[in-house]
């Protein structure tokens, strides 16, 4: 008999059928005669109860059927009366195919998600874990249905690269040096390594994205991505996966549109098709979840540019509100900034425009204009648009590209970037340039806010952070 998911199980009306289901057991209860057993597969966050009368069964067998231990049933389908579900399973044969030992890690209700980060190879199989990991599925698909349907291609760009896209030096080295042979030696001769030349993770397929958006009109990235930075928050992790669209011929307004139509479609495909594992995220992690997504997703963005988001935060110091760092014109916002931005002052999701050339990288477009604050004007700005969100801060980073060749070589060159490393990148401005535009999304960050879960390192099966790199 082919087995049945429990999904798909729940669904059914056909008493009296004979079923095969297999999974694992999440609790036992009962009486001496007979055993309740919530048995779960993954495929839901719901269980099936499977019923089993004590003297049809080995009793050796019943002491094996604990939680976390993993079962096969054959059974009648049977309507119930008081699981909290349509339909159970009352059992005619039980396998064991996997028993589970009293040390099992996630035996208890109730751990702390540090606890469960020190056996992240076997938290999966709890029910908050399982309606992430159901989530960010569901996120991935409706990432790839955005932008098919609008006719974006799927690019995918290299993961070793020998250039640093954010110019933030945060790279993890890629070699098949001898670190040891080296140390003894005292010399590093690159001509020796893998690739003949320094090589490292990628920070960002951008780049490589912009050759394929001035080829093919638009195209979209979603992959892993790599940062050394050695930051320790709920925000940050070493290894996370982004996606990064990359659009020809789109300006500024475009850009933004894009970007909040983005974002809302996924959250509008989770409430559609994720309503059970939010219900269970909402009841369990986070109250008020769902009514967070449900305004993201009527709400209309602020569109902010920096200046006025200045002029906005130093009005409320002189009201009164204190900040643990300053904020004047040119210093990058902290997150309190953002926060207050955000969730005190427009109380709604927040695209902050027109930055300082300073604090941006290099590939940014230069505003023509130099903005006024409080009267005075200031230096340069680009048109980086960061999409700043509630509980989650920056969500999303992108820009119009500077296509001017004289003036991105300006950049570059100001900069100190090795231009050695970016002569195929100018190749775009060189040979038909053309005015583009995109963005990256922290796919991490996306399911933080759709989850309602406080920490990164819950949202991915194995995250990645200094120090850890376990499972
Ligand atoms: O703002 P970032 O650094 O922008 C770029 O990398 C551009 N090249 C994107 C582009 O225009 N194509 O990163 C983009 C997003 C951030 O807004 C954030 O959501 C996420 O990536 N991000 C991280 N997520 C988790 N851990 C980290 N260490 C992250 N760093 C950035
Ligand atoms: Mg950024």
């Amino acid at each position: 008999m082919k087995r049945t998911k429990v999904i798909d199980l729940l669904a059914r009306r056909d008493f009296g059928a004979d079923v095969l289901v297999k999974g694992w057991v999440r609790t036992r209860r009962g009486s001496k005669a007979v055993s309740f057993i919530a048995l779960n597969d993954g495929s839901t966050i719901k269980n099936v109860q499977i019923v089993a009368d004590s003297d049809r069964f080995d009793e050796e067998l019943m002491k094996q059927i604990t939680t976390g231990a993993c079962i096969s049933v054959n059974g009648k389908i049977v309507e119930s009366i008081g699981s909290g579900q349509a339909v159970e399973v009352h059992a005619d044969n039980i396998e064991l195919l996997g028993a589970c030992p009293a040390d099992y890690p996630m035996q208890k209700k109730g751990q702390s998600f540090e606890y469960m980060r020190q056996y992240a190879h076997m938290r999966l199989r709890t029910n908050t874990f399982g309606a992430v990991m159901r989530i960010r599925h569901n996120m991935a698909i409706a990432i790839h249905k955005f932008f098919h349907e609008r006719g974006f291609f799927y690019f995918n760009t290299p993961l070793i690269t020998a250039s640093d896209c954010e110019g933030a030096g945060q790279m993890f080295q890629v070699t098949t040096l001898d670190l040891n042979r080296i140390a003894k030696s005292g010399k590093v001769d690159y001509d020796d390594d893998f690739f003949g030349k320094p090589a490292s993770l990628t920070v960002s397929g951008q780049l490589e994205g912009e050759l394929g958006a001035t080829a093919l009109g638009a195209i979209y990235t979603f992959g892993p991505t790599f940062r050394a930075e050695n930051s320790n928050t709920p925000r940050h992790l070493s290894e996370f996966w982004m996606i990064e669209p990359e659009i020809s011929f789109m300006d500024l307004d475009e850009l933004m549109e894009l970007e909040e139509d983005f974002i809302k479609y996924c959250v509008r495909w989770a409430l559609e098709n994720c309503a059970d594992d939010l219900e269970f995220l909402n009841n369990m992690i986070d109250k008020g979840l769902v009514e967070r997504l449900k305004s993201v997703v009527d709400t209309e963005f602020v569109h902010l540019p920096y200046t006025k988001g200045i002029e906005i935060l130093q009005q409320a110091i002189r009201d009164g509100h204190k900040f643990e760092f300053p904020c004047e014109w040119g210093d990058d916002l902290a997150s309190e900034h953002e926060r207050f931005l955000v969730e005190e002052y427009f109380r709604k999701p927040v695209i902050m425009t027109n930055y300082p050339k300073a604090i941006k990288a290099f590939y940014m477009k230069i505003d023509a204009e130099k903005p006024v604050c409080n009267g005075k004007v200031m230096e340069e700005t680009v048109q980086g648009t960061d999409v700043l969100f509630p509980q989650i801060g920056e969500i999303i980073g992108g820009s119009v590209r500077e296509e001017n060749y004289d003036k991105l070589m300006g950049e570059i060159k100001s900069r100190n970037i090795p231009m050695k490393d970016m002569w195929w990148y100018l190749d775009t401005r060189k040979f038909g340039s053309c005015p583009h535009a995109g963005f990256g999304l922290g796919f991490e960050r996306l399911i933080l806010f759709v989850t309602g879960m406080q920490n990164i390192r819950d949202v991915i099966p194995f995250p990645r952070t200094p120090r850890t790199a376990e499972f």
